[in-house]
């Protein structure tokens, strides 16, 4: 089959591979129509090579068609339409039944210290390959899958993978008081689409980031827009002027390790690139590659005992974070990787009849899965306005 392969920093090919099998009773097979490419993969392009594969299948948004069942997954049937979650998970123990399944301690990836294994990312979870591939061989397919209604294309479906349930936890998160007022920072498509989930729910949002095409999208839903370019020294100012001088109620950073502006994340970037990979993944852990700009902003945005929640990832863990002053504002902080089934039931009604979220035209971009590599570096760049990219297997 063909696949989308890692192979060094900025070098994603398409490589022919074997096709996946059945190797575990609980395994599924799905022949891929829809894989999707996410911010947190142009991490795995940037930054985290010391913790990668060369070979390793990107991809962790993907739908499809079942293939194959092992002999235990009673659940699924050969030709049922399945979106595959970015988590695996088990339905089964202590965590999943929390409803936090990325911590499910059937998948958890304890040698490394990490939470459940993830499709194509990182030693650090699991190293399994991903979906970005015309096959995905499923772990624990039994409860890690949603199925999904025949009739409507892929494209209203797709998101259940990843953007639509880290969108909807990072509201969730933030607790948004009723009349309240929330504040997004970084509107790539999380942060997008977390800003069209709070306009849907009555809020009031505030949002904020450096890219013409991406601001006028979520100006065009109704969110009163920050051009991160033009305040980069009098953002929360600005924030509190239109909010009673006191900062929003609530910050969703959608931001992450590709932030903007952050102190010498381009230089301990450049560092790392030059040390042999299990020395630079010591000094990513340790010194940190971080790039907490967004994060101080949370910090500086939000009102008083108003509550941050991170859905940026981060690495790293010598870069400060500002205590003393999260303490006296009485920040609330919540973070963490979507527990993707945790919020599908409430999702998909919002997916079935019209699309009060316009998912149908989110996409701005849906190629060939071969156009894969030239994919990765127009979404890197924002070239083209793109902000979410769609691939299809099958071209
Ligand atoms: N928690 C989860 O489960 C989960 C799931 C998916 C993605 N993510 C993470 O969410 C983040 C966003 O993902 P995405 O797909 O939307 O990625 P993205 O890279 O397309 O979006 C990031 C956006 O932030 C903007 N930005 C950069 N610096 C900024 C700053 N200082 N202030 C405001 N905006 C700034 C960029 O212009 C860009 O539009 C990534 O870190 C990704 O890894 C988390
Ligand atoms: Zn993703
Ligand atoms: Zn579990």
């Amino acid at each position: 089959m063909k696949a989308l392969t890692w192979h060094g920093k900025r070098d994603v090919r398409v490589d022919t591979i074997s096709d996946p099998t059945i190797e575990q009773p609980t395994d599924a097979i799905i022949r891929v129509t829809t894989t999707a490419i996410c911010g947190s993969d142009l991490h795995l392009y940037e930054v985290l090579g010391p913790f990668i594969r060369e070979g390793m299948v990107l991809g962790h948004e993907p739908m499809g068609v079942v293939e194959a069942v092992g002999a235990e997954v009673t659940s699924l049937a050969v030709g049922d339409r399945v979106v595959i979650p970015f988590q695996i998970s088990c339905g089964d123990c202590y965590m999943c039944g929390q409803g936090l399944q990325t911590q499910c301690e059937t998948t958890q990836v304890r040698d490394q210290g990490m939470g459940a294994m993830l499709f194509g990312y990182t030693k650090l979870y699991g190293d399994k390959d991903g979906g970005q591939a015309q096959y995905l061989r499923v772990p624990q397919a039994q409860y890690t899958h949603i199925k999904v209604p025949e009739g409507p294309p892929d494209e209203r479906f797709v998101y259940l993978s990843d953007v639509l349930p880290t969108a909807w936890q990072a509201v969730e998160y933030a607790g948004v008081p009723d009349g309240g007022s929330l504040l997004v920072l970084g509107l790539g498509p999380i942060g997008d689409m977390a800003t069209r989930i709070a306009l849907h729910r009555g809020h009031r949002v505030l949002a904020v980031d450096l890219v013409d095409a991406r601001l006028k999208r979520a100006r065009d839903r109704g969110a009163e827009v920050f051009d991160l370019r033009e305040h980069s020294n009098d953002l929360a100012e600005a924030v509190r002027e239109l909010t009673g001088g006191r900062g929003t109620d609530s910050v969703i950073d959608a931001v992450g390790m590709e932030a903007h502006g952050s102190r010498g994340a381009k230089i301990a970037q450049q560092m790392t690139g030059l040390l042999p990979d299990a020395v630079a993944a010591k000094v990513m852990e340790t010194a940190g590659v971080d790039r907490l700009n967004a994060v101080h902003l949370a910090i500086d945005c939000v009102r008083r005992g108003g509550t941050i929640s991170l859905s940026g990832v981060y690495g790293g863990m010598a870069d400060p974070l500002p205590l003393l002053t999260m303490f006296d504002k009485q920040i609330q902080l919540r973070m963490g990787q979507a527990n993707v089934k945790r919020w599908v039931d409430d999702i998909l009604p919002l997916l079935i009849d019209d699309d009060p979220l316009g998912v149908e035209d989110f996409h701005t971009h849906r190629w060939g899965l071969t156009r894969g590599p030239e994919a990765y570096k127009m979404f890197q760049n924002k070239d083209d306005d793109c902000v979410k990219v769609l691939l299809d297997p099958a071209l």
